[in-house]
């Protein structure tokens, strides 16, 4: 955890108040180990210093804890297993990743170089052994592919087609979706073969974006029904190749 992140909640003056772990370290412990509040960690791209109260646009952040586990029980990674995560943010969840399937087997890729090098140094000091890479994550990391569990820590309006053809068949990728039901939810998708993965919402959650995909684009654009029937979001099945995505009301069982 950095020693200085902002409350995500603003006080009564519209301002982030910053949690400094020197000068009040109770708050701070108390902060980091609740389980259901995510912490700030970069406001604007990294325009704001962190030294003070700020406002501006969330840019990076640890996610809620409770969000964290949710996804990583749905990616299910198993020793040894190779794994792709974009959006490295501070490292927590690349930690909890590598804990699972072993040295040398996670690869963490971080568009922002300052926050890539801090957490790149933070496991390295903890005796993590994972790669952390300052990349667009978007276009995966086509070195070290095929993947076996792709994990993105914030939230994508289109699979990036590089995830499809990284995904080893069989393999899962778990990713917030933007969609029209007005929040993100958390996909699992199984790759299907050669640059193609199917599944479903699991979670509904909410995530900043990633750096590419910030613009809003017509969800009909993106692979979506015209009308969807928001209660039912557990219902669609999401279906991605390097066409395109097709999110499609399941048949139930009757219909069957
Ligand atoms: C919610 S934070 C990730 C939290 C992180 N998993 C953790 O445990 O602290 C999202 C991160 O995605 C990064 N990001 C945004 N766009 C990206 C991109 N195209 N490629 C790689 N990282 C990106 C942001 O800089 C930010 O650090």
């Amino acid at each position: 955890m950095p020693d200085r992140i902002w409350w995500p909640r603003p006080d009564a003056s519209g301002q982030y108040v910053l949690i400094d772990r020197v000068q009040t370290p109770k708050r701070w412990l108390k902060a980091v180990y609740l389980l259901r509040t995510p912490l700030i960690t970069q406001i604007d791209d990294g325009a704001v210093p962190p030294d003070g109260p700020a406002s501006g646009n969330f840019t990076s952040s640890i996610s809620c804890i409770t969000v964290v586990i949710e996804m990583l029980r749905h990616l299910a990674p198993a020793p040894g297993d190779k794994v792709l995560e974009i959006g490295t943010g501070t490292g927590y969840n690349t930690a909890l990743l590598a804990r699972r399937t072993g040295p040398g087997t996670v690869t963490s890729l971080e568009i922002d170089r300052t926050i890539a090098d801090q957490a790149r140094q933070r496991l390295h000091a903890m005796g993590v052994r994972a790669r952390v890479l300052t990349a667009d994550g978007e276009q995966g990391d086509p070195t070290g592919a095929p993947f076996d569990r792709i994990v993105c820590t914030a939230s994508v309006r289109r699979i990036p087609p590089a995830w499809l053809r990284q995904l080893r068949p069989g393999g899962v990728l778990v990713a917030p979706l933007d969609s029209p039901a007005g929040h993100d939810i958390t996909v699992r998708m199984t790759g299907t073969g050669p640059g193609a993965a199917a599944g479903r919402p699991v979670a509904t959650v909410e995530f900043m974006r990633l750096r590419g995909q910030r613009t809003a684009r017509p969800h009909t654009d993106l692979g979506w029904p015209a009308d969807i029937d928001a209660q039912r979001w557990r219902d669609y099945e999401v279906h991605a190749d390097q066409h395109g995505q097709r999110i499609l009301l399941r048949r139930n069982r009757s219909e069957s």
